[in-house]
């Protein structure tokens, strides 16, 4: 194997300080777990206009620009999933570190998942948002057919269905979508953000 040698360069580059200085803002990761369907896109892009509308600068990451490219090799088995976190946490990190309000929308469907994600985070930088739709509506809506292909057996480990899904116990903040509107999750989240900037 090669030598893997990493230069120490950190104390050369600017400061996530001084990046947050440059944005006046701080960074913070807000992680939103839930089933499919159960809205955490939706909640999310309503976050993103209406804090960029403040001024704030923000990154969505979610299953279109995460599943689709970087992690276009990983499915749905428990290791995969656990691949899937594992790199969206760090590349998140990437974005804390920047100053950058960065938003995180994937189903991390267990307890261990997220706690890796808080790990890789760090404490301080993670707020947990649980998209508490119940799974009748999100299979209700069935937005993506998957619900329905996966009572046929054709979609398998599908959360919720033939894969667990686990909710969190002491999340930040806990949104339901069948009995809030958008404009009150938006709220609610913006003001968990804003207690951090
Ligand atoms: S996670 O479990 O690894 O966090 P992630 O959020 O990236 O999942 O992807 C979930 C999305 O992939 C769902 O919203 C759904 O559209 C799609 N999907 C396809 N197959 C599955 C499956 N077996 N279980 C869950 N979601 C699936």
């Amino acid at each position: 194997m090669a030598d893997k040698i990493i230069y120490p360069i950190f104390d050369k580059m600017l400061s996530r300080e001084d990046k947050e200085q440059l944005l006046h803002q701080r960074g913070v990761m807000i992680w939103m777990t839930g089933l499919s369907g159960s809205g955490k896109s939706t909640v999310a892009i309503g976050i993103e206009r209406e804090l960029h509308r403040r001024g704030i600068l923000c990154r969505i990451l979610d299953g279109d620009n995460i599943r689709a490219g970087i992690n276009s090799n990983l499915g749905f088995s428990a290791e995969d999933r656990k691949e899937n976190i594992r790199r969206i946490a760090e590349i998140g990190k990437l974005f804390v570190d920047t100053g950058i309000v960065t938003i995180a929308c994937f189903v991390s469907p267990t307890t261990e998942l997220r706690e890796m994600a808080r790990q890789i985070i760090g404490e301080k930088d993670f707020r947990e948002v649980y998209i508490a739709t119940p799974i009748e509506e999100c299979e209700r809506r069935d937005v993506k057919g998957l619900y329905a292909r996966a009572r046929r057996g054709e979609v398998k480990d599908f959360t919720g269905i033939s894969a667990p899904f686990e909710a969190p116990t002491h999340p930040d903040l806990s949104l339901d979508t069948s009995q809030m509107t958008l404009k009150q999750e938006v709220e609610a989240v913006v003001e968990l953000v804003c207690a951090s900037n």
